[in-house]
């Protein structure tokens, strides 16, 4: 099975995408007889970041993040797409069969002019890009959350677009996969974690501004000695994602019983997280020193991600009229 994904180097990784996104990514990595790709992506990013310095230092620290999350470019293929020119040429072949309407009805398009975004057609174009990640490299499962829902959708319509006007099996049908089970991790206010809401406990910041984070987590006034609610409680979400399966019964006993304040659960939360991401984080240190290393990673992923699409690309330029 080939698996791909792409993750926008937008900024700080928070214990949402952890759960939701980068755990799966490594999860999929381990499984026998998966070839995984997995991206930066770069030239989406520049719908957003319009500095050159920024998104350069943001490519570099997420690529450190998710090799220190355990992304082992021994075993998964790690690239940064702006390496790639085939990836903006396949997007132009593309996009000379994408209908208008469909880029018209993309949610992700509308919300932004909805919120007051002055649209670009990078903007309106992006889910032509992002089908060309995935077709260039024939993938067959695209590991997303659920916004991205319909960008899958896209993406095998215009591949059927494709194939229909140059030949049915030029580009592979690929399948969003969706893991139902990843609930939504909540932030310290108890709405969905999301950058966009500032309610983020991240990954790599310093252990002073996670101990602050955490214990700014939102809690009600039930006094100590009484039974705590569970439901809608996020810092029981919390400890329940963190805490490892033979300890659950005893730390939900802290809630269910009373006797513990939040501020002693926090603390034992924020033991958690540093012990679950304590490698991760040495780890990541050490790649932000060492830039050349993961410069080296990325040119070696671009390598090995041009096998796979060189022969993508001679079929499609052939059968377009662009190759000889
Ligand atoms: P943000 O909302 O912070 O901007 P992104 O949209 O960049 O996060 O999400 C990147 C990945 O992390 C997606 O696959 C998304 O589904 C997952 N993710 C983000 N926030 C959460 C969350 N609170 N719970 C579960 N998964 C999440
Ligand atoms: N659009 C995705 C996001 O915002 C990132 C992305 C770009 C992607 N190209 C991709 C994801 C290809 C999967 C496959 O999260």
């Amino acid at each position: 099975m080939r698996i791909l994904s792409g993750v926008q180097p937008s900024g700080n990784l928070h214990i949402g995408n952890y759960f939701g996104a980068i755990r799966q990514f490594v999860a999929l990595q381990e499984e026998p007889g998966n070839e995984c790709y997995y991206f930066l992506a770069d030239l989406h990013a520049m719908t957003t970041i319009k500095d050159g310095s920024e998104l350069r230092r943001l490519s570099l620290m997420v690529a450190a993040d998710y090799i220190a999350l355990g992304l082992d470019p021994a075993r998964s293929v790690l690239y940064r797409q702006s390496d790639i020119l085939e990836v903006a040429e396949l997007a132009w072949m593309l996009s000379t069969v994408t209908p208008m309407g469909l880029l018209q009805r993309g949610h992700s398009y509308k919300d932004k002019i909805a919120k007051g975004i002055t649209p670009n057609h990078g903007l309106f174009a992006y889910p032509v890009l992002m089908a060309a990640d995935i077709l260039i490299v024939r993938a067959d499962r695209v590991p997303v959350g659920k916004d991205q829902k319909q960008h899958l959708e896209m993406t095998r319509d215009i591949a059927g677009a494709f194939n229909q006007a140059y030949g049915a099996e030029l580009l592979r049908i690929p399948e969003e996969l969706i893991l139902p089970e990843v609930a939504v991790v909540p932030g310290v206010d108890g709405q969905k974690m999301s950058k966009s809401y500032g309610n983020t406990i991240d990954i790599f910041a310093p252990e002073s501004e996670l101990r602050k984070r955490i214990m700014s987590i939102v809690t009600d006034s039930t006094p100590v000695a009484e039974p705590k609610p569970t439901r809608g409680n996020s810092l029981y979400a919390l400890l329940k994602l963190f805490t490892p399966a033979e300890a659950w019964p005893d730390t939900k006993r802290r809630f269910t019983e009373g006797g513990t304040g939040y501020g002693e659960l926090k603390k034992v939360l924020l033991g958690l997280v540093l012990e679950r991401f304590g490698a991760a984080r040495r780890r990541r240190e050490e790649l932000l020193h060492d830039p050349g290393y993961v410069q080296q990673v990325l040119r070696v992923g671009r390598e090995r991600a041009m096998t796979a699409i060189s022969e993508v690309m001679t079929d499609c330029r052939r059968a377009t009229g662009l190759g000889w």
